[in-house]
């Protein structure tokens, strides 16, 4: 017989509240606090995990020693890693046909890498569908082309699955045949009854992977990219967050690079800076 699964601890509204205030506060993430079941939901898995009975409890213990630490995890809680290879294909088609052209005509991929930023990674399914568009433009040029990626996540958790770049069936749904042979390696056998994929080492040998928040970014992390996908996180931060985080990664481009958004997400007012290119699709000047 299943076990009945037991209620979730009742969370008051001013509790999500606080709960979002610091949820905000370290890593952007604007959940509404009216949303209470989505944040009951996520945060309870955490009370389980770490044995707290109750929400008011866990709030003390965001506010007392290691609260620091707890507080990332909570941001971790009410982050949504949904992500897929290829998403928002006009971006990739875009890059191969004109940004990266564009680009290697800057002298991008000779004196110095084309350096791609993944810069909310997730799973690492943008980063390794930048890195196989790469691959392919690569081999179109004579001589070859020097390229890099780096991918980043406010999650570290994430960040392992990222690093470890294995993906099921379902997560690799968006790569045809050929994508496959050339880029992945299959499990010979199922392992805990399923096919695995990993990808290619001459793919994860140009990448690397590096926790930052994008809307206090730490200055030490060294990165000049000439590429950086911004995509489908701006939506969790409230407006002078988008701004800041816009701001920080355009930081990190070098002038000619480009930015791009997730399509739903297109700057209503690029910053001074920023041209813009094609819907989600920015150049730094
Ligand atoms: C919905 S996924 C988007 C993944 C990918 N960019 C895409 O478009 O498929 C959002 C990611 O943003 C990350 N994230 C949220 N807030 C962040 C922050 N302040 N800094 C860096 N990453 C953040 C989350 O951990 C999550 O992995």
């Amino acid at each position: 017989m299943t076990p009945a699964l037991a209620e979730p601890p009742y969370l008051s509204p001013d509790i999500a509240a606080a709960l979002v205030a610091i949820a905000v506060e370290i890593g952007g993430i604007a959940v509404a606090p009216t949303k209470r079941d989505f944040i009951q939901m996520r945060v309870s898995r955490r009370l389980r995990e770490i044995g707290c009975d109750d929400f008011e409890s866990y709030l003390a213990s965001l506010k007392g020693p290691g609260g620091d630490e707890e507080a990332r995890r909570l941001v971790e809680a009410l982050t949504t890693h949904t992500t897929s290879f290829f998403r928002e294909q006009l971006h990739y088609d875009w890059l191969a046909a004109e940004g990266l052209p564009a680009l290697v005509a800057q002298g991008a991929g000779r004196e110095r890498p084309l350096t791609v930023w993944s810069a909310a990674c997730s799973l690492g399914s943008e980063l390794w569908s930048a890195g196989m568009t790469l691959d392919a433009f690569a081999a179109t040029q004579p001589g070859g082309l020097r390229w890099a990626l780096v991918g980043t996540d406010i999650s570290r958790k994430i960040l392992r699955r990222a690093a470890n770049a294995v993906f099921t069936e379902d997560e690799i749904s968006g790569l045809d045949e050929p994508m496959r042979r050339a880029w992945l390696l299959r499990s010979s056998a199922p392992q805990r009854g399923r096919i695995l994929y990993r990808i290619a080492p001459e793919l994860r040998s140009r990448a690397r992977l590096a926790w930052a928040n994008l809307v206090d970014l730490d200055p030490r992390l060294s990165l000049t990219a000439d590429v950086a996908f911004l995509r489908n996180v701006l939506i969790y931060f409230r407006p002078e967050d988008q701004r800041r985080a816009v701001a920080n990664v355009m930081g990190r481009l070098r002038p000619g690079g480009y930015l791009l958004t997730g399509h739903s997400e297109s700057l209503a007012e690029p910053p001074a800076g920023l041209r813009q290119v094609r819907t989600s699709v920015y150049q730094k000047v």
